[in-house]
């Protein structure tokens, strides 16, 4: 990273600040005076400031409760965004790991973490996500059986991945689905391929990582070390 990017990261000081604290001698790299603001750095050098070394920040980890009417963007022209409920510093900061559609409730990850964003969400090996949905229509054995297989998505040339699905109720109105992708609608496309649809969406789990019960829609918290490390690997 360059220096002048990982001094006002770690410290909140503004371009311009870290620009003038470098040219007037005041910032080291492993103990030489550096006045070239684009210095590249390596993983290990010690930078100083005045003095006094420079930490990283740590990368942050939170799950929110994503109530409906929010979109899952850093800005959005015409609705609210879920970093709207976000009481933090360094908002732009954060990634979304695995967006919801504005009217889908549930569990929504968020760091600054960019490796482990990618590894809960990269598509090879992408952590199963268990969705509770409500349908219009009740669902039949045969219905649920394509959706376990896998089933063909309008203008997709290839099967979705096999999937689990759970009745909930006797009405068979209400499904526990979990998939292995994260196509664009992908749930409701799915329902939509047997003919069904989804009335109501809400993700429960992302791998390890499940919906703190404690958290009512809108709320958000921080994730345990075991859900971080849990994540990496579901
Ligand atoms: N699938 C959908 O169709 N919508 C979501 O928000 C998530 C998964």
């Amino acid at each position: 990273m360059r220096l002048d990017k990982y001094i006002s990261h770690a410290t909140g000081m503004s371009r311009q600040q870290v620009h003038k604290a470098v040219r007037s001698g005041e910032v080291t790299v492993n103990g030489n005076t550096v006045r070239k603001t684009d210095t590249q750095l390596a993983e290990n050098d010690n930078v100083q400031l005045d003095g006094v070394t420079v930490v990283p920040r740590q990368p942050r980890y939170f799950m929110l409760h994503k109530p409906a009417g929010y979109v899952c963007a850093n800005t959005d022209g015409n609705h609210p965004v879920v970093l709207d409920l976000l009481d933090e510093d360094w908002l732009d900061d954060l990634q979304i790991a695995g967006r919801l559609d504005i009217d889908t409730t549930g569990l929504v990850l968020l760091t600054d973490d960019g490796q482990w964003n990618h590894r809960m969400t990269a598509p090879a090996r992408e952590c199963g996500k268990r969705y509770r949905v409500t349908l219009q229509y009740p669902l039949s054995d045969d219905a649920a059986e394509q959706l376990r297989h896998g089933v063909l998505l309008r203008e997709e040339r290839k099967l979705t991945r096999p999937a689990v699905l759970a009745f909930v109720d006797c009405e068979r109105t209400t499904v526990l689905l979990t998939v292995h992708e994260g196509k664009y609608h992908q749930v409701k496309r799915m329902f939509a391929a047997v003919g069904n649809h989804v009335q109501a969406l809400h993700r429960e789990s992302i791998g390890h990582i499940v919906l703190d019960a404690a958290l009512a829609p809108g709320d958000y918290r921080p994730l345990t070390a075991a859900e971080i490390a849990g994540g990496q690997h579901a």
